[in-house]
């Protein structure tokens, strides 16, 4: 059978820059500037864009287009001994999947809550309490299944499940053709009406005032990196799954270019948007801004709601923002599932329908666990170790691979020879120096940290199991698909 293909090429990118765009975007990256030296931040994470992101992406695209396989047969086309690199990012890939969506189910139950503002004046105790019901738990003791959280979930499941059955481009293009026009409108919507408050441009200065202290210091330049490669979708199968639908004639630097610019560009417009709502937080509540903005998760399901019952028509606002983040997280979970999918595809040879029906089938059972009161401790432990370390790694392994053991000038010139605008040398340095470097001071840093510290104060037996055994039982489980299966076929499917 022929491999599928996109439609057009404006297809493609949106569907790239769905995937790209997603949670992260708006609620991590804006905390991340916040906390690491604000308007500072951005010099190392233009840093990382432009000589891990940029390069990284290219280099994904020219994969999954010139070996037209999913990770796992694109790096078994590189050498058989190298499949198992392709189904380590499928793990990745999968594991992501199953906690990304609960918090696409919560943003869909806020969407509902948002309509009256039923979140009531403390947010803060609704979401922890009420909401997910957060007891005495840990993330091996999750107790027991919360239906609230599991049916807007299955909902999530619901349209990726649709998308994906039904195909490359009548289900995955279409819906992105439907959902990225959406997600910029609104945006731009909620930026026009917000940037007008009193105190909004307080918090844009707030953002933007650079800390230029914070430059010489190694945890944001961590942080710029761990961000680049998790908001790019690359490194854990996504880019090398999409591009491998794309048709012969494809500019693939200008692809990539796009892709990055546009998900870096929405994440300074979610930026804007996000410091604007909490400088007339600030100013209406009469605090200093540090004291109205809470961390990671409990930015969007804390303190947004907090300022939306602030803000003029809230009931208006309210859902336009938590539709905004239903739809960014909808459009990644998408590409994600289907890097899992056509993985199995590739190496099983079932149809789409069946594979897309097992997938989604057993992701949605393990994905109950994160519907659980202790949902959230499992959540962010299971996030921390596979942005900070398995990701990481496998990121430098790739860079590795294709930059030592390969030759990166093939790759140069592959891209060139069908790309309108050319890229140079720079991109070899990148590929086998800079970011490799960088790559590993950073991934060593982490795994010596976490080992003598641990995470997040959990028990020792929990980061063993749920932390470094998973890990480590990815890492293993994909050698041996490698070593103990027949070879991928190298045919297209
Ligand atoms: N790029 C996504 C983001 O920034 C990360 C992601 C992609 C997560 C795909 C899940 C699935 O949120
Ligand atoms: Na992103």
């Amino acid at each position: 059978m022929k491999r599928e293909q996109w439609g057009t090429r404006a297809g493609f990118i949106l569907a790239a820059v769905g995937s790209a765009i997603g949670l992260g975007n708006i609620w991590r990256f804006p905390y991340m500037a916040y906390e690491n030296g604000g308007g500072a931040f951005f010099i190392p994470y233009l840093f990382a864009m432009l000589t891990a992101g940029i390069p990284f992406m290219i280099m994904e695209f020219s994969l999954g287009h010139k070996l037209r396989g999913a990770a796992p047969r694109a790096f078994s086309k590189l050498g058989v001994r190298l499949e198992w690199l392709g189904w380590f990012q499928v793990f990745i890939a999968s594991v992501i999947a199953v906690y990304y969506v609960a918090v696409i189910g919560w943003a869909i139950s806020y969407l509902g809550f948002a309509f009256t503002q039923s979140w009531g004046s403390d947010t803060n105790a609704f979401f922890f309490s009420e909401y997910l019901k957060l007891g005495d738990n840990s993330p091996s003791n999750l107790g027991g299944l919360q239906l609230h959280i599991a049916i807007p979930m299955v909902i999530a499941w619901g349209i990726t499940f649709a998308a994906i059955f039904t195909g490359v481009k009548g289900g995955i293009e279409r819906a992105n053709k439907i959902m990225m026009p959406l997600l910029f409108l609104m945006v731009l919507a909620l930026i026009a009406r917000v940037i007008f408050l009193d105190g909004a441009l307080d918090g844009l200065n707030y953002l933007f005032q650079p800390d230029f202290s914070k430059i010489l210091d190694a945890k944001v330049w961590s942080a710029a990196y761990g961000q680049i490669f998790f908001t790019l979708s690359v490194g854990f199968a996504i880019m090398i799954a999409y591009s491998s639908y794309l048709p012969e004639k494809s500019d693939i630097n200008n692809n990539a270019f796009m892709t990055v610019l546009i998900n870096c560009g929405f994440s300074m417009v979610a930026g804007i948007l996000i410091f604007s709502v909490l400088g007339y937080m600030a100013q209406e509540q009469a605090k200093p801004l540090t004291e109205v903005v809470s961390a990671g998760v409990g930015l969007a399901f804390v303190t947004i709601p907090a300022a939306i019952n602030l803000l003029p028509a809230p009931y208006i606002l309210g859902p336009v923002f938590f539709l905004a983040l239903v739809v960014a997280g909808l459009s990644s979970h998408i590409s994600i599932i289907e890097a899992v999918t056509s993985a199995i595809i590739d190496k099983l040879k079932w149809s789409r329908k069946k594979a897309a029906s097992v997938v989604c089938g057993v992701g949605f059972v393990v994905s109950m666990a994160f519907a659980t009161n202790g949902g959230l401790l499992l959540l962010d432990l299971v996030d921390y170790f596979i942005n900070n370390v398995a990701l990481l790694a496998s990121c430098l392994i790739e860079l590795l691979v294709i930059g030592w053991l390969l030759k990166v000038s093939d790759i140069r010139s592959y891209v060139n020879s069908i790309s309108e605008f050319t890229i140079g040398k720079w991109f070899e340095i990148c590929i086998r120096f800079v970011s490799p470097i960088m790559l590993a001071i950073i991934l060593g840093t982490n795994l010596t940290n976490t080992f003598n510290n641990g995470y997040g104060g959990y028990a020792m037996s929990d980061l063993l199991m749920l932390g470094w055994g998973l890990v480590a039982a990815m890492f293993v489980i994909a050698v041996i698909i490698n070593v103990a299966s027949k070879p991928l076929d190298k045919k297209e499917g």
